[in-house]
């Protein structure tokens, strides 16, 4: 077969993919995860083995709307209805990367949004608990983590702004909508030796990435994103 021709192939192959009923789909759903975290991720330096292996094990696909399942493995963020959305899969493992996440670990996750983050972390953890300020989200990701089997997640509707005062300190703490400035709160409730990942700013956006030491904090800043804001309830905003 010529060059040509088997580019052809190729593509005739990815377009019957494509085409492939979401009922017909576990095999098919299973080799675009691997695909995805081999050219998406590994290829882009991720390292720690737990973290791909949990990549490689959440169904990405069940948490995006049912019509754009056929798109959950794609280098990108999704939208998940309510103006919000599913981060890019890279930036869910770095992140994850990032924030250090060990096997007895407690972790605190602001902005549930689908339920994926929360639900790749809780492969890695003890204690997934993550805060979701749009009630609607928050019971849809609530009832889908309790399908799959995540009995380790506890999602709470309310705002993340406060953190979760009752539950801290916490191992680490990951923040997946950005505020203008870090909360405060967040950073009493980490542990020593715990760290907070948070994209922070308005139209030009930074993710960082703050330790918990015994002398007080360190904070570096690791690459520009864009996420969506972080939202205040507005009786708790005094700019609203
Ligand atoms: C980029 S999406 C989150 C993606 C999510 N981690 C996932 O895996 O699908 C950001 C989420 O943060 C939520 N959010 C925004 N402000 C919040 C706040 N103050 N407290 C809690 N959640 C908030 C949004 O409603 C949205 O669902």
């Amino acid at each position: 077969m010529t060059a040509k021709r088997r580019l052809a192939a190729t593509w005739a192959a990815c377009a019957l993919m494509g085409t492939t009923s979401v009922n017909s789909e576990p095999e098919d759903f299973g080799r675009r995860r691997e695909a995805m975290v081999r050219e998406q991720i590994e290829a882009r330096g991720i390292r720690n083995p737990r973290v791909l292996a949990a990549l490689r094990k959440v169904p990405r696909h069940r948490f995006v709307p049912e019509d754009l399942a056929e798109q959950a493995y794609r280098d990108g963020p999704l939208p998940i209805g309510q103006a919000q959305t599913i981060s890019q899969p890279f930036i869910v493992a770095s992140m994850t990367e990032l924030v250090d996440p060990q096997p007895g670990d407690t972790v605190l996750e602001i902005g549930t949004g689908s339920g994926y983050q929360a639900a790749v972390l809780a492969e890695l953890v003890t204690k997934v608990l993550t805060i979701e300020i749009v009630p609607v989200l928050a019971t849809r990701s609530r009832a889908l983590l309790a399908e799959l089997g995540y009995g380790n997640v506890e999602v709470v509707t309310g705002d993340g702004w406060k953190g979760l005062p009752e539950a801290a300190p916490f191992d680490g703490i990951v923040v997946t909508a950005a505020p203008a400035e870090i909360p405060p709160a967040l950073l009493e409730q980490l542990a020593v030796g715990a760290k907070l990942v948070i994209p922070v700013g308005r139209r030009k956006q930074m993710l960082r990435v703050v330790e918990r030491t015994e002398e007080g904090f360190s904070e570096r800043g690791e690459y520009p994103v864009r996420f969506v804001p972080l939202t205040r309830k507005p009786e708790s905003d005094p700019e609203r």
